[in-house]
């Protein structure tokens, strides 16, 4: 057998929540090709579905979360909504079905749960702030919506099922995971596609993992994130966003504008759609 198919046949499968949306279309699809067994669980199959095995349901539902389960190494846990929305929605969403994806995770056995944060858990802290040092992931948290509550609950509720059951845990703040990023403000939180596959992938196969919290974000020269907690999981980003950083460049920049503002940028004025 040779070296590559010998590594391949160590990856096991993977659970994917949220498959169908953005981030899930680029893990699937990215972490597929690295020779992961991906199973999908979200509200609907997409069109793009692929080779992929589909579970169609809700992550609130624990039957459907604990079947999905079933042979799974590794959950990575993206189902739910991804910006500012009555508190109704989210809790329903984004707290209770974290809850079910994690109490799942322990009652079926899987040793390892990714978690999708954001970095909008930090997003009222001032750019300023940071122009000499990153900020860390051991600060406080600082959300800049109910959305970011949530995903500031679902960072306790990984290390509460770490050190109350020994699930281990990686909490990533991803940034803007986009092909390109679209403001100024996204050049400093960029993630791009393949270093998102990179991450997840570091973070799946990192031996020893405990309870960690990691920022998504690529190589950026203006990243306010500090990267050393991703880099000691093995995350080597091979992207940068100096390449758009020209099309930003000359247009003007109002210190009050929460855009240059505020880490978290326009979410800290974000109201429901
Ligand atoms: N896209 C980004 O740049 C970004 C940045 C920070 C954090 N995140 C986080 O990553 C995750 C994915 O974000 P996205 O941009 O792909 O969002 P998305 O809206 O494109 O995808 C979310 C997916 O979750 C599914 N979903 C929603 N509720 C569900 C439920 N109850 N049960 C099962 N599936 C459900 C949706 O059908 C959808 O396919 C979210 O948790 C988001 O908060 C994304």
């Amino acid at each position: 057998m040779s070296e590559k198919a010998v590594a391949r046949s160590a990856l096991q499968r993977i659970l994917i929540t949220g498959a169908a949306g953005g981030v899930g279309t680029i893990l699937r699809t990215g972490l597929a090709a690295l020779g992961w067994t991906v199973r999908c669980l979200d509200l609907r199959i997409p069109d793009d579905a692929g080779d992929a095995e589909w579970v169609v349901g809700d992550v609130t539902d624990s039957a459907t979360v604990l079947a999905a389960m079933a042979d799974v190494d590794i959950v990575v846990h993206l189902a739910g909504i991804p910006k500012e929305d009555h508190f109704a929605a989210i809790l329903h969403t984004n707290i209770d079905g974290t809850y079910q994806v994690f109490d799942a995770a322990v009652r079926a056995g899987v040793p390892r749960v990714l978690y999708a944060s954001t970095n909008h858990v930090v997003g009222y802290y001032q750019r300023a702030a940071f122009a000499d040092r990153p900020l860390g992931t051991v600060d406080r948290t600082r959300p800049d919506t109910l959305y970011g509550v949530s995903k500031a609950f679902g960072e306790a509720l990984g290390s509460y099922y770490h050190d109350r059951h020994g699930l281990q845990v990686a909490c990533v703040r991803i940034g803007a995971l986009l092909a390109e990023p679209r403001t100024r403000r996204m050049l400093d939180t960029w993630f791009s596609p393949a270093d998102a596959v990179r991450l997840f992938h570091a973070l799946a196969t990192a031996p020893n993992l405990g309870y960690e919290i990691v920022y998504g974000v690529s190589a950026n020269p203006t990243a306010w994130a500090d990267p050393e907690p991703g880099r000691r999981l093995g995350y080597v980003p091979q992207d940068d966003s100096s390449v758009f950083a020209h099309r930003f460049a000359g247009l003007p920049v109002d210190p009050d504008d929460p855009e240059v503002r505020f880490l978290g940028g326009d979410f800290t004025t974000a109201t429901p759609d």
